[in-house]
Parts: structure tokens; C-alpha cells; sequence
């Protein structure tokens, strides 16, 4: 077994090493909204679902710099509001062009052809062509070193209308297959290829 050392030796490499290890991540591909009213829009694989009572996700926005916050972090700062949408093949380009560092008010959606929706809770628009939206406030943000936690509750649920059955709610997972971050730089997982397992009595 290789054995790094993230206290010392490979301190400066735990990214690499753990973000790559540590997958597939689900993406939260985020809108937030600026005080100028500009859409901002940024992946983070920094996210999970994290409990359901009440509901909680966490995305963590890495610093700029120490003490400077990404946009997405700033502007939830600013007004609390974030959308996360989870998202499949298609608009896996898209997703990654909002990755671009862009100045603070100018939109990564510019260009894109996305459609953005109001929602149903938030001020903050949600991107119409993403399988599923979730509408969250700002419950708190936790401050390690450089990492931002925002710990975050989801007040509203949009599902593309394939995802669950009209009638009885069930979910249908034939229909669902989101993208998943692997190792760094660039690698990403389809999530088509499925099992499925009972839990034991
Ligand atoms: C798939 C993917 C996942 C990413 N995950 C994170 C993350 O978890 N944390 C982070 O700080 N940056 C992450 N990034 C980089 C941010 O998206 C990037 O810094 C972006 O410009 C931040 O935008 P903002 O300043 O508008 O918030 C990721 C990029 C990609 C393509």
C-alpha cells in the first residue's frame, strides 16, 4: 500500500489525492443570486445529502483566496438562497463552462442556451432543462481553514416529470441517471450501469 502523509510530506497534494479517491461525488450544479440581481451558476462536488428532518445538503465553495469567498458563497451570504440541480449527460458541457472564473456579476450562464425558471420558494431562478432542482436556504456555514461548509436546508423539490410516477410517487430509477465526479482533473462517471441489492432482514 502507498501511504501519504496529509500532515506533513503531501500536505499540499490532499486534494489531488483525496479527490480523486474519494468518488463518484454527486454534483451540485448551483444558482445563486447577486445583489445587482446577476445569476450566477458553479459546480460543486464538495456536496451531499447530509439528513431528511428536517432536509439538509452541504455544498463546500473552497476560499479564493483566505477570508475570500467564491461567488456562489458570497451571494449566500449576502441573501441565503441557493438552488442545487443535479444533472445528467446533456448537460454535462454546460455544467462544466460554468466552471469558469468569471468577475464578480458577470454570468456564466451567458451564451449557454439554458432556460432559467422562476421558482416556486426562492428568488434565486432555477435552470429549467436540469432533471431535479432543489430549493434551499442557508441554515449556517462552517469556516475550516480555506474550505466553506453551507450547510443548507431544502424547502422545495422539482422532479423532471419522467422521475416519479403521478400516482403512486414511486420513483423511477430507470429514467434517472445523473453524472458523478471521479478522480481529478477531469473525470466524470455515468451512472446508467446499475445493481440493485436487498437489505438483509
Ligand atoms: C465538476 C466540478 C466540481 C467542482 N467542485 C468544486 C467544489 O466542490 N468546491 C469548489 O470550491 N470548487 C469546485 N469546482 C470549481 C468551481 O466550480 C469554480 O471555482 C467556480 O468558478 C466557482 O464559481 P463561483 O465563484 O461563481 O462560485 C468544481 C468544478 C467542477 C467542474
Amino acid at each position: 500500500m502507498h501511504l501519504f502523509n496529509l500532515d506533513d510530506e503531501h500536505k499540499d497534494k490532499a486534494y489531488q489525492i483525496l479527490a480523486s479517491l474519494v468518488a463518484p461525488r454527486p454534483i451540485a450544479w448551483t444558482t445563486t443570486i447577486g445583489d445587482e440581481g446577476t445569476v450566477n451558476a458553479a459546480p460543486f462536488s464538495f456536496f451531499n445529502l447530509f439528513g431528511t428532518r428536517p432536509p439538509v445538503v452541504v455544498i463546500a465553495p473552497g476560499d479564493k483566496e483566505p477570508g475570500i469567498p467564491k461567488d456562489t458563497a458570497r451571494n449566500i451570504r449576502e441573501n441565503g438562497e441557493f438552488v442545487i440541480h443535479l444533472l445528467d449527460e446533456p448537460l454535462m458541457e454546460a455544467m462544466n463552462a460554468t466552471s469558469a472564473t468569471k468577475g464578480y456579476g458577470d454570468s456564466e450562464l451567458e451564451g449557454l442556451g439554458l432556460t432559467m425558471a422562476a421558482c416556486d420558494h426562492l428568488r434565486v431562478p432555477r435552470i429549467e432543462e436540469a432533471p431535479v432542482a432543489l430549493e434551499c436556504r442557508e441554515h449556517s456555514t462552517l469556516r475550516i481553514g480555506k474550505n466553506r461548509l453551507v450547510v443548507g436546508q431544502v424547502h422545495r423539490v422539482w422532479a423532471r416529470n419522467d422521475l416519479f410516477d403521478p400516482e403512486s410517487l414511486r420513483f423511477r430509477q430507470e429514467n434517472y441517471a445523473p453524472i458523478a465526479r471521479m478522480g481529478s482533473p477531469d473525470w466524470y462517471a455515468r451512472t446508467s450501469d446499475l445493481i440493485a441489492l436487498g437489505r438483509p432482514d
